[in-house]
């Protein structure tokens, strides 16, 4: 079985606490940082820009993974690189040329990964698949934290595994939403081998215990 990466998402953190609540996450065996910025148009929430994960950057070691929710996400990709993401992601509906924004997340020195929404089809990362590095499966509707997971996207995340272990490529594929000891399992037998949970991990007495809990995928 392949090794499990989980990406706690800090929007289920205690936002006046932000550099403790990262510390303590690192401590309890997080692999990376997931931060979804929001911007009130793509979806309809706003959580934080690049100012606030450039102010994070010196609390953790974590790699930063940047989940877009914004658009256009083209004119805001240098100010997140240089805020010290190590993984930025974005949705094809963010712009009318993904294949350019991916292009130039990596040349800004990045790593590209694309996001599909509930309704998104696998298929349509097919075409860019030699330019990304991860896959991710939304398992909600982008723009909340603690929504319940939607069981449809299992399907689909077995035919991403199947489209990346194809492909020869290192492709992680990681899955958001509703995240949780009960569906963590179902993610992990689909294929996903990164699981991003924010209300399981920040919502849990014990950090550490809840992501041991999840990354050994047994409800
Ligand atoms: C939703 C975000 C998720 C969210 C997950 O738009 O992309 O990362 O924080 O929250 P939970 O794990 O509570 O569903
Ligand atoms: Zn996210």
């Amino acid at each position: 079985s392949r090794p499990v990466k989980i990406a706690p998402s800090l929007l289920a953190a205690d936002f006046a606490r932000l550099g403790e609540e990262i510390a303590a996450i690192e401590a309890a065996g997080a692999d990376w940082l997931h931060l979804d910025i929001m911007d009130g148009h793509f979806v309809p929430n706003i959580s934080y820009g690049p100012a606030v994960v450039k102010a994070l950057r010196p609390h953790t070691r974590l790699p930063f993974d940047v989940h877009l929710m914004i658009s256009p996400a083209d004119p805001l990709l240098p100010a997140f690189a240089e805020a010290g993401a190590e993984r930025i992601s974005l949705h094809p509906e963010a712009g009318p040329h993904l294949h350019r924004s991916l292009q130039t997340i990596r040349a800004l020195g990045c790593s590209p990964g694309v996001v599909l929404n509930p309704a998104t089809p696998a298929a349509l990362v097919e075409p860019v698949l030699d330019l990304v590095d991860l896959i991710l499966v939304m398992t909600v509707n982008p723009g909340f934290g603690g929504q319940k997971f939607i069981p449809s996207q299992l399907p689909k995340m077995r035919e991403l595994r199947r489209m990346i272990d194809a492909s020869g490529r290192q492709i992680a594929l990681q899955v958001d939403g509703g995240v949780t000891a009960e569906t963590a399992p179902l993610c992990l037998e689909a294929g996903a081998d990164v699981l991003v949970a924010g209300t399981a991990v920040f919502g849990a007495p014990d950090y550490a215990a809840a992501i041991a809990t999840l990354r050994a995928g047994r409800a």
